[in-house]
């Protein structure tokens, strides 16, 4: 914990040929970043629906990154551009109903990267403290666990 305490957690959806292997190769080369995220592995990134991202939100998260191929590199020639693009409008959907765009992140991250996936979870940890907890999260648990209310 620093400074006022707050430790913002992540999802991370990584995919598995690039970022995944990157974030790998920053373990094994014993690169520091925080542990604040928890990864979970897709194909690609066009895999990650923008319901997941929704719902790590609606599941406590205060950010989600999502890692992927850089353009050209996708294993499935086009799945990263697609993520750009729904990511994009993920973000003006998200921004409409009060939660900041910029905590989603996506990233494109090679498997030789490792040095880099760790300096992107450095900055996100960074951006996501000086933003704070997501106020949604802050609301749900200010309100009576479900049914706890009885006349
Ligand atoms: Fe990595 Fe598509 S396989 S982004």
């Amino acid at each position: 914990m620093r400074g006022n305490g707050f430790e913002p957690k992540i999802v991370a959806f990584l995919c598995r040929w690039c970022a995944g292997a990157g974030a790998d190769l920053a373990g094994t080369s014993r690169l520091s970043y925080p542990p604040n995220a928890v990864p979970i592995r897709v194909n690609c990134s066009g895999r990650v629906e923008p319901a997941w991202v929704v719902e790590a939100f609606r599941s406590g998260a205060d950010g989600v990154l999502i890692g992927g191929c850089h353009p050209g590199d996708c294993h499935y020639v086009v799945g990263n551009y697609k993520t750009r693009r729904r990511i994009y409008l993920l973000q003006k959907v998200l921004a409409e109903v009060g939660v900041e765009p910029e905590r989603v992140r996506l990233e494109w991250v090679s498997a030789t990267e490792g040095a880099r996936f760790a300096r992107v979870m450095r900055e996100f940890v960074e951006e996501l403290r000086a933003l704070g907890p997501l106020a949604m999260n802050q609301e749900e648990k200010a309100l009576p666990p479900q049914g706890g209310v009885h006349a």
